[in-house]
């Protein structure tokens, strides 16, 4: 398996969207200290960069194990906060003529809070690190786009695949990108994310199947994969 090198801005933000990278001791410090100290330095000078790397690149070769049976060669995939893309990185790699359009956004939070968050207003990327990393693993510009989603600038596309983990619907609601997603789908396109409300995406979607249960996430959640919007 190959490791992504981060470098220490990249293993920050990998941690601050994988809180379970974190170290016993830094999330002790995350409580003791409170939430901006953790967001502005402790999860920047407290960590171990290398370590992160790896921890890392490892969940993100279990996270495609678990979307494998969705996986094909020629597949437009959108990707609906990725984070720093280490997922999408190696589906590119292991698929070399499929290609991936990230929504994400484009700031960090002062004080990250982790939960349902209504206002949608938690950001925790940073788009120049994010092409960084896409680059130093060699996946060119023509293979990707990155768009911010304050832009508001969505293309108008065709899309086979959409991946949304410990995003879409975990953080803020689906009803967000709704109509979006209506418009630039294909009938069969196939849809995936993670929710605590599995149920209410049977109202949404005539296929609804439920593909993985996270039980050690800070809440409960199913890995689910839709296709057919009612
Ligand atoms: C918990 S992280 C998960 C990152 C990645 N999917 C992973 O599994 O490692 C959630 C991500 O969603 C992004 N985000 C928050 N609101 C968003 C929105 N409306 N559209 C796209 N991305 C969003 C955050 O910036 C953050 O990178």
């Amino acid at each position: 398996m190959e490791i992504l090198n981060f470098n220490r801005n990249m293993a920050q933000l990998a941690l601050l969207q994988r809180i379970e990278l974190a170290s016993p001791l830094l999330k002790r410090l995350r409580k003791i200290f409170g939430r901006y100290l953790f967001s502005k330095f402790f999860s920047k000078y407290l960590i171990n960069v290398k370590k992160i790397s790896e921890d890392y690149s490892i969940l993100m070769a279990k996270e495609v194990s678990s979307i494998s049976n969705f996986l094909n060669q020629n597949q437009n995939i959108l990707s609906i906060g990725g984070g720093m893309g280490g997922l999408e990185i190696i589906i590119m790699k292991r698929f070399n003529s499929s290609n991936v359009t990230f929504i994400e956004k484009n700031y960090i939070s002062n004080k990250i809070r982790y939960g349902w968050d209504d206002k949608n207003s938690e950001g925790y990327n940073n788009l120049n690190l994010m092409q960084n990393l896409l680059s130093d693993n060699n996946i060119v510009n023509s293979r990707y786009r990155i768009i911010d989603y304050n832009s508001k600038k969505f293309p108008k596309d065709n899309f086979d695949l959409i991946i949304s983990l410990y995003s879409l619907d975990y953080h803020y609601d689906f009803n967000i990108y709704l109509d979006y997603l209506k418009r630039s789908t294909k009938n069969n396109s196939i849809i995936i994310f993670d929710t605590i409300r599995y149920e209410y995406f049977k109202k949404i979607f005539r296929d609804v199947k439920i593909i993985q249960v996270n039980e050690n996430t800070v809440h409960k959640s199913k890995r689910i994969a839709c296709k057919f919007f009612r």
